[in-house]
Parts: C-alpha cells; structure tokens; sequence
C-alpha cells in the first residue's frame, strides 16, 4: 500500500514538473512570438505611410514649400546639395544650367545620400531650370537601384513652367517608382503656400 501511494506521489510529481515545462516553453515561445510580430507590425506601421521629402534649392524658393510639407505631413526631410555650389549670378547661372542640361551631366551630390528603406512617400522638390529639373536630380535618381513599392510626389517652383517638362526624365530614372500628381508653384504664389500645400495634400490623402 505504501509502495503504491509512493508511486502515485512520484508519477504527481512528474505530471506537475511535465505540466509546469510545456507552459514555461509555451511562454517563451509566445512571448517570443509577440515580440517578433509587434516589431513587425511597428515596423509596417512605419513603412506603410513613412514620407520623407528631399529637395534642392538655389535661392531658397523651394526650400519653403520643402518645409511646408515637412510640417503638414510629419515627414523626414533631407536637403539635396551638389558638390559644386553654384553661382548666385542668375546669368552665370543660366549658362551652367544649360551645360549641364546640354551634356546631360550628373553634377555630383555632397553628403551621405537618404537611405530610403522604410520609406513609402517621397516629396521630390526642384526649381524648374530651362523648362526641366536640375540634372542633380537625376543624379540622385540615378542613384537607387529602384524605387519599387514607393510613390514619388513631385513638387516644383518656378516663374511660370509650373512643373515644365521634367515628369519624363522622373519617370525615366526613378525606376519602378508610382508617381500622383505633382505641385508646381509659381513664384508668386509663394505667398500662399500653406493653403496651396494643404489642397494639394488633400487631393493625395494626407
Ligand atoms: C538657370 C535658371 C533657369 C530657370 N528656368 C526657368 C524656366 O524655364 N521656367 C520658369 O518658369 N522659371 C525658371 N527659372 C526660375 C526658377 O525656377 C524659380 O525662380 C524658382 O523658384 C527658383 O527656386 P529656388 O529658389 O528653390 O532655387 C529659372 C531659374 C534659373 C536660375
């Protein structure tokens, strides 16, 4: 008799230390599990709707309607910037601005260039030069292997050309990329700004 409860005390034991491992396991493994999908699921979060917007400016134009969205989105912002500075001349600078557009050249960019993962929207900004983006553009387009999974938002300023011709050479180089339909403010409208800036994020849902 005692021999039989020793043995039912002792196969007790091994139940409750059996029972007691498989939950700790289950714990972990959960707990393991959730730690995973919560960082991925922060991370889509992100990703899903994480904008940046990168620009260049000469005279300062573009660089404000760049901050304007920075503030309306919540977005990254980054100011792309070629090695060489350029003249501050308008007619000098016409005359680079039309070399550069004849050679098809890539001015070189300073600085360590964005790193786009995780990014789902760029604001890509530029003055219109000669009824086209500056050729750096391009360099920074060039770039990327590809912009796959990512919407470009094109805004521009300019005296008059609104967004000139520059949506081909976008198209062109920023490859695999979703484009919506660009802003292009004329210098006088600089004013308005945050009004234009608004209606415009509206029509693009954000
Ligand atoms: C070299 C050069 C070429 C330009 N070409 C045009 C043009 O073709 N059409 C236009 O409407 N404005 C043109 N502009 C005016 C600029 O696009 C405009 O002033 C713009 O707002 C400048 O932006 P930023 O201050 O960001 O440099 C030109 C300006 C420069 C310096």
């Amino acid at each position: 008799m005692r021999k039989l409860s020793l043995i039912l005390i002792g196969l007790g034991a091994i139940i409750i230390v059996g029972v007691l491992l498989v939950t700790h396991i289950n714990t972990d493994k959960n707990s393991g599990t959730t730690t995973n999908q919560t960082v991925a699921a922060t991370k889509n979060k992100q990703s899903d709707g994480k904008s940046i917007v990168i620009y260049m400016t000469r005279t300062g134009n573009t660089a404000t309607v760049a901050k304007t969205i920075q503030k309306q989105v919540g977005a990254d912002i980054y100011h792309l910037q070629t090695k060489e500075k350029y003249p501050t001349s308008y007619q000098k600078m016409l005359k680079v601005a039309r070399s550069e557009q004849n050679r098809n050249s890539r001015p070189e960019l300073t600085g360590k260039l964005p790193n786009l993962t995780g990014y789902k929207y760029i604001f890509l900004g530029y003055p219109i030069w000669l009824d086209k983006n500056p050729m750096a553009i391009n360099t920074f387009l060039n770039h990327y292997p590809s912009f796959k999974g990512k919407t470009i938002l094109p805004f521009t300023t300019s005296g008059s050309s609104g967004l000139g011709s520059s949506m081909p050479e976008l198209k062109q180089y920023a490859k695999r990329a979703s484009f919506r339909s660009g802003l292009g403010l004329t210098d006088d409208q600089l004013g308005d700004t945050k009004q234009l800036v608004r209606s415009w994020l509206a029509k693009n849902h954000f």
